[in-house]
């Protein structure tokens, strides 16, 4: 199984890690069968732009690598930009994944979403911080 060299620098200098400060948006989300944890911080802005996003995993490698890349693309989009990213987008940015691995990757995108659910929540006020 070999990673790709932006894979390798992803998981070794992963960005954004952390929890973003003023997280208006928090989603977590478990793979079953690997036990895998990942968190997803989002500030939205008043213009529904996310203005910052951080992760924390229990995860692989891949998985640090692919939170790490997705934060990196749904910064500075919309709410509605960032529903459309897919874990193969994030894959592709990453110049490809191990077919074992891709999982991990849907990980990060559930993670978005999940972050992104919460957001929207919290701003219909069905949900008290
Ligand atoms: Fe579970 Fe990678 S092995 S997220």
């Amino acid at each position: 199984m070999t990673y790709s060299k932006k894979v390798l620098e992803h998981f070794q200098c992963p960005r954004n890690v952390g929890e973003v400060e003023g997280a208006n948006g928090v989603g977590t989300v478990g793979n079953a069968k690997c036990g895998d944890i990942m968190q997803m911080f989002i500030r939205v802005n008043d213009e529904g732009i996310i203005e910052d996003a951080s992760f924390k995993t229990f995860g692989c490698g891949a998985a640090v690598a692919t939170s790490s890349m997705a934060t990196e693309m749904i910064k500075g989009k919309s709410i509605d930009e960032a529903l459309q990213l897919t874990n193969s987008a994030v894959v592709e940015a990453l110049e490809g994944l191990p077919p074992a691995k891709i999982h991990c990757s849907v990980l990060a995108e559930e993670a978005v979403k999940a972050a992104i659910d919460d957001y929207m929540k919290r701003k219909n006020g069905e949900k008290r911080e």
